[in-house]
């Protein structure tokens, strides 16, 4: 139904009193988003595999947290089975969050390796970092949401080689990239490996919010290239040189983290519950000019 916002627009955003588990969440991307949601009153429970760049990021969420929002992590890789359902089950535990509302999937890798060059064993490690580990969140946490975020609705069995019968509510995002659409043009940069494995993220989500319907929203965010810690060493670490390979665009610079931000927000929001099975392009125009 319909929902009334008393005049207030910030309550059509309102995430206050949400849980959100962030894979991914002490990256560039990842704790941008963090801090967005922890600063407007949710929870959030970061995950990646090294403790010591998740503690450092937690004490910065923190840093900025609204009153009462809960701040912990997870250490552990999302490519492994096992790994996952024991973080959603700390994740949903008092210990950790006590539930889950809103997943976001920011983990992810990147090497450029022309077509010529390309090793096997690396390609195979980018579809497992970026692509089955989607796979393993969406699945665990999606059902678990659907199972548990009931609304008083009664639990029915699912049946194996059935659909999911149940209709809790949540919100899934995952963070793709321009990359999923659009290759790079004069030559490829040597990113048929990262372009491939984000093309799947665009599916990957269209298929999980038909899977999942009809009350959890699964939709992607596309950003352009930012100058996050994954790119330090890809990219020159002169912002000048950096904006220059933006110049065509009508943005004429490359992203900020904070550009993926108000998307999160809104994707995590009721404003969003219409919304599924898209992909948001805060992408400074790139893939409408390119
Ligand atoms: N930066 C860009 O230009 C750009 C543009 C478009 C899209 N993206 C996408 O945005 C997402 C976030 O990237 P970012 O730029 O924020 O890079 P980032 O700072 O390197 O963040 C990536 C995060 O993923 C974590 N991670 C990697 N493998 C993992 C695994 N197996 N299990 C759990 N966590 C894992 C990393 O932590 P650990 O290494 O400690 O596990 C890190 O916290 C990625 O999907 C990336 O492809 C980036």
């Amino acid at each position: 139904m319909p929902k009334v916002y008393s005049g207030d627009l910030t309550k059509m955003f309102d995430i206050s009193g949400k849980k959100a588990v962030i894979i991914g969440g002490a990256g560039g991307f990842g704790k941008a988003i963090a801090e967005g949601y922890a600063a407007n009153g949710c929870s959030v429970l970061i995950s990646s595999r090294r403790e010591e760049a998740l503690k450092a990021a937690k004490a910065e969420i923190e840093a900025v947290a609204a009153p009462g929002v809960k701040v912990c992590y997870f250490a552990g890789d999302a490519g492994d089975e096992e790994t996952v359902k024991a973080m959603l089950a700390y994740a949903v535990s008092e210990e950790g969050l006590g539930g889950c509302d809103i997943l976001v999937n920011s983990q992810g890798i990147n090497k450029k390796m022309f077509s010529h060059d390309i090793d096997t064993e690396f390609f195979e490690k980018m579809l497992h970092t970026n692509i089955t580990s989607l796979m393993l969140t969406c699945k665990y946490f999606g059902n678990w949401m659907k199972d548990h975020n009931l609304d008083g609705a009664e639990y029915q069995e699912v049946e194996p080689g059935k659909a999911n019968p149940n209709q809790g509510y949540g919100k899934i995002i995952n963070i793709g990239s321009v990359r999923g659409i659009r290759a790079v043009k004069n030559g490829g940069n040597g990113n048929v490996p990262y372009n491939t494995t984000k093309g799947a993220v665009e599916m990957l989500t269209k298929a999980f919010a038909a899977d999942l319907r009809p009350n959890i929203q699964v939709n992607a965010i596309g950003p352009t290239i930012t100058y996050t810690p994954m790119m330090v060493g890809i990219l020159s670490d002169d912002e000048e040189t950096r904006n220059k390979a933006a110049a065509p665009l009508p943005a004429m610079r490359i992203g900020h983290e904070i550009d993926v931000v108000g998307p999160a927000i809104f994707l995590a929001s009721a404003s969003s519950d219409m919304v599924t099975a898209s992909t948001i392009y805060p992408d400074g125009g790139l893939v409408a000019t390119s």
